[in-house]
Order: C-alpha cells, then sequence, then structure tokens
C-alpha cells in the first residue's frame, strides 16, 4: 500500500485518512463516498508554486480542475495563492461562484461556445488558450463589440510523444488539440492571430499527455516550444513573453507506477525549469512567464472512494467478483481506459491480499468494473472496500447512470470531515424531467 502521514492503518486496523477512520467515516456519511485529504491536495499545490517561484521566478501554477472540480477545490487553490485552468462554462461559473480571482484563470477548449466565450469575456478571465481560427474569429469580434483587448496564448503540439496510455495522449501528429508545430500550422496561426486588432497574443501552450512519468518528454516539449518562439521571433518579429507547459506529472495508482513524493515532485519540476532556463539560453530568449497545469497530481492520490461490499460471485476456475455499491457511475477510468487501481478492505486494513478479484459495479454493463485482478483479502458482504487514488477524474467523469445517485464528496483534514460535495436525492434526479401534455 501507498501509505503517508494523512493515509494510514490505524491502531483498530482500520484504514484512516486525514487523522480520520475510513470505517466511522462509511458509518457517518454512507457509501459511495468520496474522501479528499486536504493536506495532500495543499502540500501538491505548494510544493508546485514554490518551486516555480524559488527555482524560476515569474510563473503561475494553475491547477487543472477538470481533475475535480467543485466550489472547495478553488476555495483552496485561491488560499494557495495559485491559479486554475478551465475548460467549460461551468467550471468555470464553479469557480466564479467560489469567488476565484478570474484573472488567475485561464479557459482552454478545442470547442469553446458562443456563449462559454462571452461569459469568459463577461468574468475577465485572464487568458483563453486558443485553439481553432474561427474561435480567434469569434473572440475578436466580441472583444471589439466590448471595447477591449483579450489576453490570449495559442495551444501548439509540439509533436512529443510522451509514453503513456494511448486515450490520454494529446500531443501525437494525430490530434483534435493543438496546431502542430512541425507542419507550419501553429505559425500560420500564430499569424492568423496577430493580425486581431483585440487579441493580445501573450505566447504558447502545450500539454503532451496525461499519467507521464518520464522528465525527458516534458524537457523535449519544452525545448521545442522555446525553438519555435525563437523561430516566431525571427520570422514574425513576436516576441512571446508566457509559457505554459500543461500537466501531465504522473500518480501512484498501483505498485506498477513510480511512488513520488513531495521532494520527487519538485525534482520534475526542477527538470523542466532547467530544459526551459537551457532552451531560453540557447535560443537567445528572455525567460517567460512560466505556467504548468498540473491536475491529476494534485488530487489524485489525495482521493480515496469508499464503497461496501455487497454481491460475492465466483465461477469456479474462471474469476470471482466482488460487487460494490457504485461502480462505473462514479468511477469510469476501468472502463474507459482499463486503468488500474489499488484496493483494501478499510475495516481489515492490516490484513496481507490472499486472493485474486474483479471489483465490479451495480450498473447494467458487464464492462463496469473497477478492476481486475485486484488484491484482496476474503471479503465479505459489509466490507468497507477503499480504491485509493481516486482523486481525480473520478467524480469529475461520474453520471448518472442507471439513474444511480452521484456520490457525495467529503475533506477530511486532521480527523475532521465536511461535505464538499452534498448527496444527490432521487428527487434530484427527476428535478428536469418533464411530462409533455400529450403524454398524460
Ligand atoms: C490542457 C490541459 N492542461 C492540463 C491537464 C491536466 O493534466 P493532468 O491532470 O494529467 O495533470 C490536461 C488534462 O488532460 C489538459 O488537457
Amino acid at each position: 500500500m501507498n501509505t503517508r502521514k494523512t493515509l494510514c492503518v490505524n491502531g483498530k486496523g482500520h484504514l484512516e485518512i486525514g487523522g480520520y477512520d475510513c470505517v466511522e467515516l462509511a458509518q457517518r456519511f454512507g457509501t459511495p463516498l468520496y474522501v479528499f485529504d486536504e493536506d495532500y491536495i495543499r502540500g501538491m499545490m505548494r510544493v508546485y508554486r514554490d518551486v516555480i517561484a524559488n527555482d524560476y521566478g515569474d510563473g503561475l501554477v494553475l491547477y487543472a480542475s477538470k481533475a475535480f472540480s467543485c466550489e472547495a477545490m478553488y476555495a483552496i487553490a485561491k488560499q494557495e495563492g495559485i491559479g486554475a485552468d478551465v475548460v467549460s462554462g461551468g467550471e468555470l461559473y464553479t469557480a466564479m461562484k467560489a469567488g476565484f480571482p478570474a484573472k488567475k484563470i485561464c479557459m482552454h477548449g478545442n470547442n469553446k461556445l458562443p456563449q462559454e466565450i462571452s461569459y469568459a469575456l463577461d468574468c475577465g478571465v485572464g487568458l483563453l488558450v486558443l485553439d481553432n481560427p474561427s474561435e480567434a474569429d469569434l473572440l475578436e469580434e466580441e472583444c471589439e463589440k466590448r471595447g477591449i483587448r483579450q489576453d490570449v496564448l495559442l495551444r501548439v503540439n509540439p509533436g512529443v510523444e510522451a509514453h503513456t496510455h494511448k486515450f490520454v495522449q494529446t500531443a501525437t501528429p494525430d490530434s483534435k488539440f493543438g496546431f502542430s508545430v512541425g507542419s507550419g500550422a501553429a505559425e500560420e496561426m500564430t499569424r492568423h492571430i496577430l493580425a486581431k486588432k483585440h487579441l493580445r497574443l501573450r505566447g504558447f501552450h502545450c500539454h503532451i499527455g496525461s499519467q507521464i512519468f518520464e522528465k525527458q518528454s516534458f524537457c523535449i516539449a519544452a525545448e521545442k516550444c522555446l525553438a519555435f518562439m525563437a523561430n516566431m521571433k525571427k520570422t514574425l518579429g513576436f516576441e512571446a513573453d508566457t509559457l505554459n507547459l500543461g500537466g501531465g506529472f504522473g500518480i501512484w495508482y498501483t505498485d506498477e507506477d513510480e511512488k513520488f513524493t513531495l521532494d520527487g515532485y519538485a525534482a520534475y519540476l526542477k527538470a523542466l525549469i532547467g530544459a526551459v532556463k537551457e532552451g531560453c539560453a540557447k535560443y537567445g530568449l528572455n525567460a517567460p512567464r512560466l505556467m504548468i497545469e498540473p491536475g491529476r497530481s494534485v488530487v489524485g492520490e489525495a482521493g480515496v472512494t469508499l464503497y461496501t461490499v455487497g454481491a460475492i460471485k465466483e465461477i469456479p476456475g474462471i474469476r470471482k467478483y466482488v460487487a460494490v455499491d457504485g461502480g462505473m457511475f462514479d468511477n469510469p477510468r476501468f472502463c474507459l481506459y482499463g486503468s488500474k487501481y489499488t484496493a483494501i478492505l478499510a475495516n481489515r486494513a492490516a490484513e496481507q491480499p490472499t486472493e485474486l478479484v474483479s471489483v465490479a459495479g451495480k450498473c447494467c454493463e458487464s464492462g463496469d468494473l473497477i478492476g481486475v485482478n485486484m488484491n484482496l483479502p476474503r471479503a465479505e458482504r459489509g466490507d468497507i472496500l477503499a480504491v485509493l487514488s481516486t482523486g481525480a477524474y473520478n467524480y469529475s467523469m461520474a453520471s448518472n447512470y442507471n439513474r444511480n445517485l452521484i456520490p457525495p464528496a467529503v475533506l477530511v483534514k486532521d480527523g475532521k470531515a465536511d461535505y464538499i460535495v452534498k448527496p444527490q436525492s432521487y428527487e434530484d434526479l427527476v428535478r428536469n424531467d418533464v411530462i409533455p401534455e400529450r403524454l398524460k
């Protein structure tokens, strides 16, 4: 197991997170339940923030809120003095509701809707990352109407292939994201934006993928972006002052993954900073304002999902299914990517695993699994199953499939737990349903 001060087995042999016994959490809040360790989240935000401040200078960490977006997350990011990346009107609205400073928001999206663009301008977001020519046209028109000039970045694709699962790669030559540096598309789009009177191009953005452990891929991507910046300076006389290198730092899900401590993440970022400094020196560029957008690494390992074990079905010689009261509606990542997780029995956390089982959800889908070949002690109905590292892209990808309720989320710190997302009710499920008159 991946333990730390705020995630450990306590004297009762129960899993404990943020000083709170997981069995007591399950009793108090019910299951399924998303649990988030506040100290872990803050620790990660601080390490990135401080390394940029101390080792680089001008820069901003943007929490990639797609990983887990709710008002409390923006409140924490605000307290820690970092920025946020949003990718939809809904994420932006949530940030605004939490009182997050709009100037520290960077808005993404490969197909931002016209209403999302005007909402972003209404809010006064600091940066919009442009990802297609027509949205540059739309934004220009909207800014002209308002008599303003908006800071923007251009998303480029440096063509670096990060070694991770193919579905979460975003910067291979075949990608719906960004403009290829190699093909000349990025230069063409730079010209397109520079011709707009109401857009102020500040620089470039790239994001090479997710769950990446290979430091070298980030460093190569940084170098390619800086080479592109130098090229734009030479050919177009445009000197970018901002470079956003996206997110993607990997986290521990199982013992197949590397386990980074806070110092490990600091070293990761320092390597990236080293590459940026070297690239600037090599190409004779002034150091740009440096941005990064970590999501998964900020909240992933902070989260644990608690379930109650229900039906157990053994198919002799084939497989044993341990079914829980959640599933793909609270964690679709196994269905989407075949993602691997580590599970333990929170009420018998000190027991050694004795069997390999598949943990199944309760949805009407054969593929509705949390994981296959998960190593567990012999589970029984009523046990509390904890799945680790579920803080990122679980709640944010949850659905009401089969009209199951999306579980609530609690934030734990020093033995205290508070809702940050309240439980849904059946009434919530039908709130927007309408039966047209002719069906009555
Ligand atoms: C543009 C952009 N920035 C940041 C992120 C966050 O990446 P991660 O959660 O892997 O750190 C993503 C994730 O897909 C992204 O697309």
